[in-house]
């Protein structure tokens, strides 16, 4: 009877902890990806299909492959965060063959007991019916007998395959699902996107202009030479009269009537809309950025000479995991003095700061989305005079930068003025002597978008309202430098994230302390990691 009793107070005390199992519910709806995938559907042109596949699995060494992440297009369309899918999206409805219609079409992992007590719970095709919200969703291995003509389409745009896949087992990985789509496709062997683009540039061109279009389109082949090599380009280019030219144009019509494939209306089409982000967006952003924030504060109170890189980062990203962010966004980076000068050092292997300038440039990924915060501050709590005139350089240069961040602005406004400051900055020091000369220390642009990628996608137009960009300036002094020691070993970089809108814009990143006094003052905080100590390893 005892037995009896403890064995039911097991089963009570699993199944209650298995039911009450809590995980974030803070997602993007499944109606904000509805709505993403009609935006998509309202820019195709008419007759198109656009076909998004999911991210690779990708293998570390042996049988264990890197952590899985969505690819960003298709997470932001489908919230399904699985490997081996296929999204279809149509731009007006199609019916199948019991008359039902639809205007897309989902493809997913098969629900699997075996291969889910591995590696984790599957969707399959009812979970993303009940929780995605699809209609029109299948198991991956019927994808190969899809009902769908790709022939029949003016259109089927799609990112073209970056080929870092590979045939794992069973017949519904992404290797298989793209076989099928290159099978029904009849996508050639030889498929170019460049090539297929300036063939669509050609068809779209009015004869009387193809002289005009035929110049710019040398410019393309002189800077590619699988372009230079196709016939029908270089024929079009080097014709000497529109006779010629036109007798071309039609050879490439027919072409690309056999061959209706394009991968660059996705590609713009995904460009404009996630520029811009959505309000559900713009919360999980803001969560990111304040997770980074808080986490270089943090560092700020934790910071000791005799830290190593390795350790830095690791009290950065715990930050991150107690506020539940899934991923870093991309790898952390923290230099400590010369470190400081690669740009992208992720090495962060320096096994103590010292009296460094530590460079830290990192970002949570918060369901989704990626902060991209960078503070550099010395590891003894004081900056050196020479590390302050470098740092207040950048500030300043900083400060100018998310000035000219504002609606209607050129996408390189902040970089001009923030490259103008540290020109200017570098010669008053004596460190240059010119303007031009600046660049050698200060090699990388001011700004780029951040969203679901840490280079987020964009159109690079003037600047619009509810766009998110960092404005990051540095300095960064190599030993060994053409100018006085002194400055050796100074790698200065500030990075915000900063929301444009109409009333202006607003720094996403603030809770990080941006001045020298604000980081000092800092510094001085005692940290929760003051008494943290651990046992020797020997
Ligand atoms: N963390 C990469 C960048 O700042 O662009
Ligand atoms: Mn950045
Ligand atoms: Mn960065």
């Amino acid at each position: 009877m005892l037995r009896i009793f403890l064995l039911f107070m097991i089963s009570l005390v699993l199944s209650v902890s298995l039911s009450g199992q809590s995980i974030p519910t803070d997602f993007l709806s499944a109606d904000f990806h509805k709505d993403r995938r009609e935006a998509v559907r309202q820019m195709l042109p008419a007759n198109t299909v656009a076909v998004f596949f999911a991210n690779a699995e990708r293998n570390r060494a042996n049988d264990v492959d890197y952590r899985y992440h969505q690819d960003p297009d298709f997470y932001y369309l489908t919230g399904y965060k699985e490997p081996n899918a296929v999204l279809l999206v149509f731009s007006a409805n199609q019916s199948d063959a019991a008359g039902i219609e639809y205007n897309e079409m989902l493809y997913v992992q098969k629900r699997d007991v075996k291969a889910e007590q591995w590696n984790g719970k599957r969707l399959g095709v009812e979970g993303a019916r009940k929780e995605l919200g699809f209609q029109m969703v299948f198991n991956g291995d019927e994808f190969s007998n899809i009902p769908v003509d790709f022939k029949s389409f003016d259109m089927v745009t799609f990112f073209d395959f970056k080929n870092d896949f590979r045939d794992k087992s069973g017949t519904a990985d992404l290797f298989d699902l793209i076989k099928s789509f290159k099978i029904k496709t009849d996508y050639p062997s030889d498929y170019n996107p460049a090539k297929n683009r300036l063939y669509g540039m050609i068809k779209a061109t009015a004869i009387e202009n193809s002289a005009n279009v035929a110049q710019t389109l040398g410019r393309y082949l002189s800077r590619d030479t699988s372009l230079q090599e196709d016939e029908l380009l270089s024929g079009f280019v080097n014709a000497g009269d529109d006779g010629l030219r036109s007798e071309i144009k039609e050879k490439i019509s027919l072409k690309l009537k056999v061959n209706n494939l394009n991968s660059n209306m996705i590609s713009q089409i995904m460009s404009t809309l996630r520029e811009t982000k959505t309000a559900e967006e713009l919360v999980l952003l803001k969560k990111a950025i304040e997770i980074s924030a808080v986490g270089q504060a943090e560092v700020m109170k934790a910071m000791h000479p005799t830290m190593s890189e390795t350790e830095i980062q690791g009290v950065h990203e715990y930050v991150y995991k107690k506020y539940g962010a899934e991923y870093e966004g991309y790898p952390s980076i923290v230099g400590a003095g010369n470190n400081g000068c690669i740009l992208h050092y992720i090495e962060n292997n320096k096994t103590e700061v010292a009296n460094d300038l530590v460079l830290m440039d990192l970002g949570a990924e918060y369901h989704g989305y990626t902060a991209d915060v960078t503070r550099t501050i010395p590891a003894n709590g004081k900056f050196t005079i020479e590390q302050k005139q470098i740092y207040d350089i950048v500030y300043n240069a900083q400060e100018a930068g998310i000035k000219e961040s504002v609606v209607g602005a050129p996408f390189s406004a902040p970089g001009k003025a923030a490259f103008s400051v540290v020109a200017k900055g570098l010669i008053r020091l004596g460190i240059v002597k010119s303007k031009s000369e600046a660049r050698t220390y200060f090699p990388h642009g001011t700004s780029h978008y951040l969203g679901l990628d840490v280079h987020d996608k964009g159109t690079y137009a003037p600047f619009k309202a509810n766009t998110v960009i960092t404005v990051e300036p540095g300095i960064y002094i190599p030993e060994g430098s053409d100018c006085d020691k002194k400055w050796w070993g100074i790698a200065v970089r500030i990075e915000d994230d900063i929301l444009i809108t109409e009333k202006g814009s607003i720094n996403l990143s603030n809770r990080a302390p941006r001045t020298t006094e604000a980081i000092e003052a800092m510094m001085k905080q005692a940290s929760p990691l003051d008494d943290f100590t651990l046992p020797s390893l020997d």
